[in-house]
């Protein structure tokens, strides 16, 4: 068989992958992106933030027209939703950005192999990896691999996902109908997220959680307040709660429960079930074992400082390896992992990375919780503002939440800022970027921020730092 020689071969188009694959074509490198998918851009485009994202702005739309415009003064007389319509759109939506990503790779001259790829000997600088395209196969030869495969949902024993009513993500963004009752099993960003979009659209919904609190990873106070939001606008929830079983019932499901505090037993009837209980690291017949490569007990490929596993010219990225599973860190990985390969000093901070909700209020956030700093005994002050006080989101009639920026105590230095309220999503890049270049609270309340916008708020919370807000 024929060999193809590059310079770099990136097994996995998603953000790790696809992004790595220009910032290699801008550094010169030959390079061919391996994805088995026929179209680019991974979990994240296909399956993921993209399509999740369309349903929450469409849900939001529906939400507005069927009741919060009415505050406002605008009645809407037959509304209707047509499910069919907002999927097309979702659809469409992906269809554009994943032929986006495939334009960009015609235009930096990478070829995207169609196929799944394996890693498949490696002597020295040489490395061949056999790509499986369905109806034969391909050899690529290069002498820098990187593993990009990203990660797939986590399933349970006894509610094993059968797409029709046992629903991964995957399936919940595809749902033919409104359920009448879906129970979501986990309480963090998937469940949620796509917990409101059924919710908006008509839904019972109930999010059953393990532990005590929703979004366990975000600051204490920003979570429960988020919980707080989700339950008015009628999202059930069944926290310290343990899904043990299931049986079919008339409606569809019977998902048996057990409350953790009491041992008390439950049943919930329902048409769907999503089970958002996490997701585990794909690196499924990548030939990893067969050469040494290990991954720990979650699954994730071990790296190095500059992404190489414990083969040299053969490193990994995104999803696969430790760390948050976002898009952005995964693209940030995907950039400074091929940097270094040219030579360059790719780096990633990874004390800046946003996290965000897109729930109704949003619920963004960055650096360390008020619990993290609480476990490592750092000195801080906090300094909260709540958008309630704020003329733009009293115009927009979106007051829910407030802002948090949590500062060093003695050099002022932001440590962390979370936030609750309409569009954080877009303001929690100004408290990245000061974190980023090691700014302090005064800093942000030195900067003028313009009248009228939700951005004040940012500002009025660093004043409140300093014990010095200017509205409250
Ligand atoms: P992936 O995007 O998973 O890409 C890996 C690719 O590798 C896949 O396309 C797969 O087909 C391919 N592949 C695997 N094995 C092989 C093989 N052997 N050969 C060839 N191809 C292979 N993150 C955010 O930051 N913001 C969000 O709003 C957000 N929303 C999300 C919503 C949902 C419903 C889900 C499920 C995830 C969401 N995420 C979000 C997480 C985000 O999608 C992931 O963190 C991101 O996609 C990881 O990128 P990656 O490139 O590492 O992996
Ligand atoms: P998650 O880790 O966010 O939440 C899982 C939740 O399920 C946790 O609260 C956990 O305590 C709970 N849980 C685990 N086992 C359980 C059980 N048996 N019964 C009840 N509850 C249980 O995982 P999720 O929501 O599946 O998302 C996976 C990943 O995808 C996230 O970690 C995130 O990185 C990424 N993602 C990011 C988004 C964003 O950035 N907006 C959106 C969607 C996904």
């Amino acid at each position: 068989m024929s060999e193809e020689q590059f310079d770099l071969v990136i097994i996995g188009g998603g953000p790790a992958g696809y992004v790595a694959a220009i910032r290699a074509a801008q550094l010169g490198m030959k390079t061919a992106c391996i994805e088995k998918r026929k179209t680019l851009g991974g979990t994240c485009l296909n399956v993921g933030c993209i399509p999740s994202k369309a349903l929450l702005e469409s849900s939001e739309h529906y939400a507005l027209v069927t009741g919060k415009l009415q505050k406002h003064g605008i009645t809407c007389e037959g509304v209707r939703l047509d499910l069919a319509q907002m999927m097309k759109r979702k659809d469409a939506v992906v269809r554009q950005l994943t032929n986006g990503v495939a334009g960009l790779f015609k235009k930096h001259k990478i070829e995207h192999v169609l196929g799944t790829g394996k890693l498949k000997e490696v002597k020295g600088e040489r490395k061949t990896v056999e790509v499986d395209t369905g109806s034969g196969s391909r050899v690529l030869v290069t002498s820098k691999v990187l593993l990009a495969t990203g990660s797939e949902p986590v399933e349970l024993p006894f509610l094993k996902f059968d797409g029709k009513r046992v629903l991964s993500s995957t399936e919940a963004l595809s749902i033919p109908e409104v359920p009448k009752h879906l129970v979501v099993i986990g309480g963090g960003v998937i469940g949620l997220e796509l917990g409101s979009v059924w919710r908006r659209l008509g839904a019972k919904v109930t999010v059953v959680e393990f532990l005590d609190r929703i979004t366990p990873f975000s600051d204490n106070q920003v979570g429960s307040e988020l919980q707080k939001a989700l339950a008015k606008q009628g999202i059930e929830f069944r926290l310290s709660t343990k899904c043990t079983g299931s049986q079919d019932a008339d409606s569809g499901f019977r998902v048996k429960l057990e409350d953790l505090k009491t041992g008390e037993q439950s049943e919930l009837e329902c048409d769907y079930v999503l089970v958002s209980t996490g997701r585990r690291p794909f690196s499924a017949g990548l030939g990893l074992s067969e050469l040494g490569i290990e991954t720990d007990k979650a699954g994730r490929v071990g790296v190095d400082a500059h992404y190489q596993t414990k083969i040299p010219g053969v490193y990994a990225v995104g999803d696969l390896i430790a760390g948050p599973m976002l898009a952005h860190k995964a693209e940030e990985e995907g950039i400074a992992a091929v940097e270094i390969m040219a030579g360059q000093a790719g780096h990633v901070n990874y004390d800046a990375i946003p996290n965000v909700i897109y729930t109704w209020p949003e619920l963004a956030s960055v650096g360390a919780t008020e619990e993290e700093l609480q476990e490592k005994g750092v000195q801080y002050k906090a300094g909260s503002f709540p958008f309630m006080a704020n003329g733009r989101a009293k115009a927009m009639e979106e007051t829910e939440g407030f802002v948090k920026v949590l500062a060093d105590a003695k050099t002022d230095r932001v440590l962390g800022v979370h936030m609750l309220g309409p569009r954080v999503s877009e303001l929690i890049a100004e408290a990245v970027s000061v974190i980023e270049f090691g700014g302090s609270a005064e800093d942000i309340a030195r900067t003028c921020h313009a009248h009228p916008t939700l951005t004040e708020v940012v500002k009025e919370a660093a004043l409140a730092v300093g014990g010095r807000a200017l509205h409250m």
